[in-house]
């Protein structure tokens, strides 16, 4: 298993390029099982999760072809995927592939709409509370399938095609809006989305589906208008860039100090951190190659900051900006509202000599002087760059395990780190 070796105390000066939204790349995705006809992605970036889903799609039959490298692109520029659903040949998305991803759940709104009928499995997925799947299958059910859970799957059935409906969410969720979102768009007539996830992955995958044919309308608000049409068909699009990977390099600069270009990045899609990390006393200059975060010489100042659906400050980059955190002076406070137990790095960041209380859904950070390097483990996707944050801080030596929760969402991760200056390394086996 890999392992990242950090020696901290190196600011970071140059720039980054950040990839495309791998939460974009993924419904995206999962979207082409809508046609028969080719999907092309350009800036797809290069994640495990990428390719773990170019696996459960081949299972339902997609080919995916994914395009050489062009003259004058560089080893950062993201890939070309040409994604074709022609013969869906099985409905069934099975447990050991849809357990290792739990967004491959989502193949049930397509392969439902467009077949009448999906078996996926229950997810499993980050070890990050229980995450449920149940109003996903209330969207469905709205939208006229039946549903039955048979040992561990999830059976749904529309043998007429699905039927557009009122779907008025409880609670925002992403997964369960891109799901209502497909499903809707190839059913007979209008569905309205209350309540709606605000997310721009939301708007990313509605504009690409409205390029295949698709007619909807209101996403990026909380209300999203869907008139059903009988057929999609293929479409070029371009995934947004990463505003988790651009916050959590943001980040990074801000604890190491430096001054670094974010290159693509698009500030408006990270508008809430951007301002926690504008309190902290970290300068945020966009520009026409992205966004320019520096910090030079002045310390950190503490933040109180509550997770929240967008456009509030994103879960993703909780556990980094703990990190952050860690050094600021004086006592910030992070309040976690969408995932429950989504704290699983504080242990480690303690290990490093970060001073953390937990109580219920509430951390207090308290900060201090002065981190050090250690051995740790990376326990999930986002918690495990936290403690790259850290280790970038941290006296001496910081050795981050199991890093292959990191390469599910940042590509290149020490090289674009290293690019800037940082002494950081992979050790590989
Ligand atoms: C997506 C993102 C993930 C991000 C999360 C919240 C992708 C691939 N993943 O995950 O990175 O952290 O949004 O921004 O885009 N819930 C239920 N029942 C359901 C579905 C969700 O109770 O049927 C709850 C969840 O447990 C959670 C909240 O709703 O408490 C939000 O979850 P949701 O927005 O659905 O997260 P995902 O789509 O899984």
């Amino acid at each position: 298993m890999d392992r990242i070796r950090i020696t901290g105390g190196k600011r970071l000066n140059g720039s980054i390029p950040i990839a495309g939204a791998k939460n974009a790349t993924l419904p995206l995705m999962i979207a082409s099982l809508l046609t028969d006809q080719t999907l092309v992605l350009d800036n797809v970036p290069r994640l495990a999760d990428v390719g773990l889903l170019q696996r459960i799609l081949g299972n339902h039959g997609v080919d995916i072809m994914v395009s050489g490298k062009r003259p004058g692109e560089t080893q950062y520029d993201g890939q070309t995927l040409h994604i074709s659903a022609a013969n869906i040949v099985d409905t069934t998305a099975p447990y050991e592939l849809v357990s290792r991803m739990r967004a491959s759940f989502w193949v049930i709104a397509p392969l439902l709409a467009r077949m009448g009928e999906a078996r996926v499995s229950m997810p499993g997925g980050c070890a990050i509370g229980t995450r449920p799947v149940d109003l996903l299958i209330m969207a469905l059910d709205n939208l006229g399938a039946e549903i039955e859970i048979d040992r561990g799957y999830v059976v749904a059935r529309a043998r007429n095609g699905l039927k557009g409906g009122k779907i008025s969410f409880p609670k925002v969720t992403v997964g369960g809006t891109h799901t209502a979102v497909m499903a809707a768009s190839i059913a007979s007539g209008t569905t309205v989305i209350e309540n709606a996830a605000r997310e721009p992955e939301i708007g990313d995958v509605a504009d690409c589906l409205n390029k295949m044919g698709a007619r909807i309308s209101g996403a990026g608000s909380s209300r999203i208008v869907i008139e059903g049409v009988s057929k999609l068909g293929g479409a070029r699009h371009r995934v947004l860039p990463d505003r988790i990977e651009t916050g959590t390099y943001a980040m990074a600069v801000a604890m190491a100090g430096g001054e670094v270009v974010l290159e693509n990045a698009r500030p408006e899609l990270l508008q809430a951190a951007f301002d926690v990390l504008g309190q902290a006393g970290v300068e945020i200059t966009p520009t026409n190659a992205g966004v320019r975060v520096a910090r030079n010489g002045a310390g950190l100042a503490p933040v109180q900051v509550t997770t929240s659906p967008f456009p509030g400050f994103p879960t993703d980059l909780q556990a980094q900006l703990m990190a952050l955190m860690t050094r600021a002076k004086g006592i910030s406070h992070i309040t976690e509202t969408i995932f429950e137990n989504r704290f699983m790095h504080v242990q480690e960041l303690v290990r490093l000599g970060a001073r953390i209380t937990l109580n219920g859904e509430r951390a207090t950070i308290e900060g201090v002087e002065t981190l050090k390097g250690a051995p740790v483990m990376a326990t999930d996707l986002r918690a495990s760059v936290s403690l790259v944050i850290a280790a970038l801080a941290a006296e001496g030596e910081t050795i981050v395990n199991r890093v292959y929760h990191l390469d599910r969402g940042f590509e290149r991760l020490e090289d674009k780190l290293a690019g800037c200056g940082a002494a950081i390394e992979r050790l590989s086996g």
